[in-house]
Order: C-alpha cells, then sequence, then structure tokens
C-alpha cells in the first residue's frame, strides 16, 4: 500500500495544510508513486479565468499500465474484475490481473485492427457485462478518447453525443438485460446512426445471442474480430495532458456538455480519493453498484479500484431483481468489504420489507459509502443500522462529473462523520461558500454557494469542441472560482452540508437532467405550445420531474395526451428522464419581460402554496390561480 493513505485525523489535518501550503510537493510526492514513462517538467501551470488547467505537464504515461501491467509481478493472480450476472443463476466471471490484463491489450488489439487510433473518439454504447469495462481500458490502452454513453438513453441523446464529439466507432452489444425485461440495444444504435455521419465501424458484442441487423462494411462481431488476435499491446505513450475521455452531463442549457478529462491528473486523484476515503485494504472486496455510463462508475468502479490493485465487483443487474435481497445476496456471496451505492437505490430498499436486509449476514462488510445526491438522515441511518449493523462508517461523497473523483467525504473512521453531511474536504481541495455577489462567506453556521478556489489534479480541463462553454459554465459565475451549481452549508464545526442544485439542474435519482434539456423534448410534442419543468421532493427519486405545459386544444382524453408527452422524452431523451406529473396549463407565470417564474412553480410542484410571494408584477396574475387549482 502507497504511504499517502491517512491513517488518523491528525495525519489528514497536516496532510490537509501541506496540501494548500505547497500544492505542488504535495501532488508531486504523490504522482511520483506511479509508472511514468517519463517525469513530468511541471507540476501544476493555471489561471482559472481561460481556464487553463495543466497538471503534470510533459510526463508522459498510459493509465492502463498504471492499472494492469503495474500489478502483474505483485498481484498478477490477485482477482481484479467479478462480474456478477443479472440472472443470479446464470454463472458469474471472474479475471485476475493477468487475465484482465490479456483482454484488454487483445480487445485493443481489435481496435487498432478495425482501423482506431490515438486521438480517435470512440463512443461506448453497452450494458454493465465485462466487454463495457474491457473496452472502455481498451481505448485507453490505445490512446483513444472513450465517450461511454449510458445504455438507457434514447437513439437521439446518443446521436447528439456521437455527432458533437465527432466518434468514428461505436461499440455496442446485440442486446441487454435488466431484470426481467430485455431490451434491443443494437436497435437504438442502428436508430442513432442514421444521423451520425462521422461513423465508420461499429463492434458489436454478444449478450443475448440475438439475431441482429449487421450493416454490411460497418458492422462487426466482436467474437469474429477477435478470433485469432494477440493478447499483447504495448500501451500507447499519452501525454499527461491528452484527454482520456469525454463524458456527457446536463448543464442549465438544453444541449449536454461533452466534460473532458485528462489522463495523468484524473489517474492521481482517482487512486488517491479512493484509497483515502473508503480506506481499502489490500484483501478488500469492492462493490461500486453505479453503472459505467455515469462518472461514479468511471472513476470508482474502474479506474480507482484498479489502479490501487483491488478487486472490484461488476453487477449486471438491478437492486430489485429476483427480488429486493438481490444486493445483500450479492454482498454475502462475494464476501463485500466495501460497498458503494446511491441513495435512491437505498430508499426503494428501504420501502420494502425488512427482512429483505435481515435475511443476509452482512458479516464481511466493513465501509459503506454513498453517492449522487443529498442522503437524506432517514435514509442514512437504515443504511448504518441495517445494512452496516452500526459498525461501519458511512461515507457520503460529494463530486461531480466536472471534479473527476469525490472532493468532500468523511474519510472512513478517520475523519468526522454526520447523517446528512459530506463533512470535510480530502486534502488538496479548497472549498469556500460565497454569497450572491461572490464574497467568501468565512464564518460557520452558514449557508452559500459552494465553489472551489484552487485547482485539483482530476477536475475538467474544458468542455469538448467549446472551451468557452466551460468558461461561462464553472468559470464565469464568480472571479477566480470554479463555481459547483451546489448550494451548501457549513455547520459549526466546519462540517459540509450539500443541499442541492442551485441552478435549473433537477437530480433524477442521482442522475442529473437540465430543466431546459426536458422542456425542449416535451416541446417537441406536436400537441404542446411551451411547457416548464421543475424539481420536486420524491420519495425514492430524490427529486421528481413536475411538468406544466400549454397545448394547442383541449384533447378529448387528457391521460392519452400525457402519455403522448412522456413518449417523447423517453424518445427524446430516455426513460431515465420521464416526466412523474404533467399538469396541463392555459398559461405559465411570466414576468414582463417574459421570465418564467419557476420559483412559483417550485412551490406549486412541492405543493406549498401557502406563501407565493408577490405575484402582482407578474404578466398574468390569475394564471397562478389557476395552476394553483389544478395542481396534482
Ligand atoms: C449532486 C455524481 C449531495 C450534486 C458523482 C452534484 C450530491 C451533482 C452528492 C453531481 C452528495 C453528488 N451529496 N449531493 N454526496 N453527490 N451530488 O455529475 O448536486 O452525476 O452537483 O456526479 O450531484 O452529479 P454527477
Amino acid at each position: 500500500m502507497t504511504n499517502y493513505q491517512l491513517k488518523s485525523y491528525e495525519e489528514y489535518q497536516e496532510a490537509y495544510q501541506r496540501s494548500v501550503e505547497d500544492p505542488e510537493g504535495f501532488w508531486g510526492e504523490i504522482a511520483d508513486t506511479f509508472t511514468w514513462r517519463k517525469k513530468w517538467d511541471r507540476v501544476l501551470e493555471w489561471n482559472f479565468e481561460e481556464p487553463n488547467v495543466k497538471w503534470f505537464q510533459g510526463g508522459k504515461m498510459n493509465i492502463t499500465e498504471n492499472c494492469l501491467d503495474r500489478h502483474l509481478k505483485t498481484r498478477g493472480n490477485k482477482l481484479a474484475l467479478i462480474w456478477e450476472p443479472n440472472d443470479p443463476k446464470e454463472r458469474f466471471i471472474r479475471y485476475t490481473y493477468r487475465e484482465l490484463h490479456e483482454k484488454v491489450c487483445q480487445f485493443a488489439n481489435v481496435l487498432k485492427k478495425n482501423g482506431a487510433k490515438k486521438g480517435d473518439r470512440i463512443c461506448i454504447y453497452m450494458p454493465m457485462i465485462p466487454e463495457l469495462a474491457i473496452a472502455v481500458l481498451a481505448c485507453a490502452r490505445i490512446g483513444a478518447v472513450h465517450s461511454v454513453v449510458f445504455a438507457g438513453f434514447s437513439a437521439l441523446s446518443m446521436a447528439d453525443r456521437i455527432n458533437d464529439a465527432q466518434c468514428n466507432m461505436v461499440l455496442t452489444s446485440d442486446g441487454l438485460n435488466r431484470g426481467a425485461k430485455q431490451i434491443p440495444v443494437k436497435r437504438v444504435v442502428d436508430e442513432a446512426l442514421e444521423n451520425c455521419p462521422s461513423v465508420e465501424r461499429v463492434i458489436v458484442v454478444e449478450r443475448l445471442g440475438w439475431a441482429v441487423n449487421m450493416v454490411e462494411g460497418r458492422d462487426v462481431w466482436f467474437h469474429e474480430e477477435v478470433k485469432g488476435v494477440s493478447k499483447d499491446c504495448p500501451a500507447e505513450e499519452m501525454d499527461a495532458e491528452d484527454m482520456l475521455f469525454i463524458l456527457y452531463t446536463s448543464g442549465s442549457t438544453g444541449k449536454p456538455k461533452g466534460v473532458v478529462h485528462t489522463c495523468g491528473g484524473y489517474m492521481v486523484y482517482a487512486q488517491y480519493s479512493f484509497l483515502n476515503v473508503f480506506q481499502y485494504q489490500e484483501s478488500d472486496i469492492y462493490w461500486c453498484t453505479a453503472d459505467i455510463g455515469w462518472v461514479t462508475g468511471h472513476t470508482y468502479l474502474l479506474y480507482g479500484p484498479l489502479l490501487s490493485g483491488a478487486t472490484t465487483l461488476m453487477f449486471e443487474g438491478v437492486p430489485t431483481y429476483p427480488d429486493n435481497g438481490r444486493f445483500w445476496q450479492v454482498c454475502d456471496k462475494f464476501g463485500v468489504t466495501i460497498f458503494y451505492t446511491a441513495p435512491t437505490a437505498i430508499r426503494s430498499l428501504m420501502a420494502g420489507d425488512i427482512d429483505d436486509v435481515l435475511s443476509y449476514s452482512l458479516d464481511s462488510l466493513k465501509v459503506l459509502g454513498s453517492v449522487g445526491e443529498p442522503i437524506n438522515e432517514e435514509a442514512w441511518h437504515w443504511y448504518h443500522t441495517h445494512v452496516g449493523k452500526e459498525r461501519c462508517p458511512v461515507v457520503d461523497t460529494w463530486w461531480q462529473t466536472e471534479t473527476g473523483g469525490i472532493m468532500i467525504s468523511t474519510i472512513a473512521g478517520v475523519t468526522p462523520m454526520k447523517p446528512g453531511h459530506a463533512a470535510l474536504p480530502l486534502p488538496g481541495i479548497q472549498p469556500i461558500l460565497v454569497d450572491s455577489e461572490g464574497n467568501e462567506i468565512t464564518e460557520n453556521g452558514v449557508e452559500g454557494y459552494l465553489c472551489m478556489k484552487f485547482p485539483w489534479p482530476g477536475m475538467i480541463r474544458t468542455t469538448y469542441g467549446d472551451h468557452e462553454r466551460a468558461r461561462l459554465s464553472y468559470f464565469s459565475t464568480y472571479k477566480d472560482l470554479y463555481f459547483t451549481g451546489d448550494g451548501a452549508k457549513r455547520d459549526e464545526n466546519g462540517l459540509y452540508r450539500i443541499i442541492g442544485r442551485v441552478d435549473d439542474v433537477i437530480n433524477v435519482s442521482g442522475h442529473r437532467f437540465g430543466t431546459a434539456e426536458i422542456e425542449e423534448a416535451i416541446n417537441h410534442n406536436e400537441h404542446v405550445v411551451e411547457s416548464a419543468v421543475v424539481g420536486y421532493p420524491h420519495d425514492v427519486k430524490g427529486q421528481g420531474i413536475y411538468a406544466f405545459v400549454i397545448i394547442k386544444d383541449k384533447p378529448e382524453k387528457e391521460e392519452y395526451l400525457r402519455a403522448e408527452i412522456i413518449e417523447t422524452v423517453v424518445e427524446k431523451i430516455g426513460k431515465i428522464a420521464r416526466p412523474d406529473k404533467i399538469q396541463i396549463v392555459s398559461g405559465l407565470p411570466k414576468t414582463r419581460s417574459g421570465k418564467i417564474m419557476r420559483r412559483i412553480l417550485r412551490k406549486v410542484a412541492e405543493g406549498d402554496t401557502s406563501n407565493l410571494g408577490d405575484t402582482s408584477t407578474l404578466l398574468d396574475p390569475d394564471v397562478v390561480d389557476e395552476i394553483k387549482a389544478g395542481a396534482l
């Protein structure tokens, strides 16, 4: 184990102080423990104005050499990946570090054989099968930029992402398993590619054994391509600041942004944060339930654990199939010691029978983690009591696609833990709270907008193809600060509690959607004139989607129209963004300048209409009464 794992609160305090006083020395020493082909010329160069952030410039490396090759001597026969299928009766798959290394090299050679090269963007639209993990690493091996698109997104969403990044290759599967359902993945890809001229090759992995349409000259089967292909593939040499991946995420506007991460800094930060937050030990069996389609899957299912030489578990299914005990059954089956999941999963299981948890021993568990949205105290206590048996620390990890890794979190057993609180920043992370003018609030027991005043190695470098968008989204709200888009409280002891988004982003089951993005989708329905979408508290999802919709003519049956609108959203974005409530209205509360007063809509959606504030300045104050009366 590398010696930068913090073992006590004193060590944390020391490391934190050092990281602020001498960031370059601090991160330089940590980076030194990795495998570099050539050492960097300079640890850090930065300004938040452009922004321009460069870590370990001039350093040459490949992240897969650090995830795989460097472990072969000491951990060659150790398990790297355990894959548990959707169906508990199907056999699980295990790969040692040596085997995973071979699989990745072989896949990388298949990519090369099909024309992929350094710098190409490759879209990966695959379910949670071992080939997804292998494909991601294979891209990194040859220096191609992976852009993983969650396999629940619609064809149109995929097409947008492919076109934005100008991907020339798509890696996918014939279909996928999800609980009792099977879904035709390749069909979605075919639909998307009708509008993606840049794609020249599609490699299809067989999962269900379905006969699928294969386009001559474009589509090939992985199992045919891999025949006779070498398991040896030297890693491409990358500069620390070369692009590693793009991951799309929603912001305040309709169009998702391609968040860009680079090789060196991301690598260092992924391992550092993984080792510390979860207090990973060599013999641990680690399970992160996130899909690789989201950033949590990138950093804490794949890169962080593999960089650390850990055994990482990957699960194809859902927490409720075949029953509500599946997570716990899998924990017992493999002796999982560290378990990392989302509050929404905890809340959905909480609603079920308590015996679904209590009938498993869960003896092996040592550390529990939570990510993606604020964890309410009830869910925190349920998790801590029934899953962790009050024996396991719960780390509430706050971070974002843009931050690359965990930023504010309890370090298990080392730094303070408080229900509902992410607590303290990791060493190297300098959060501040500001007021609406951007002035720093220095006291404790306060609330403000959460910003970062100093760069960290895992941070976003740009938004793909549009650097100005990155500047405007994150670095222009407050001068010389990275703005997270979140509001937060800091208690009397300096512990942070993240409240949630303060921009027009809704967090549904830990997944981000811009209200503008959903409105744009709804407005595509031919009956819709205009719409406004807000979030509202939802027992399981954290936030639900509430849509206020103005339509052209009164429909015969509102139910049909609602179903149709939902269908439009599913088609444009995907099932995960379907509105929970749709209220048909004749107008929206607008200011005289035409701006929708979302504050009022949010109150209505929350069911709190007692005090809507001053509505007299609205263009049409009467519309508020109508909306109130029709609230769902
Ligand atoms: C929210 C997921 C409270 C937050 C890693 C953030 C959280 C957004 C937490 C990022 C947490 C994430 N407590 N809120 N522990 N973790 N969030 O990009 O609003 O999918 O800005 O990254 O999720 O979501 P993203």
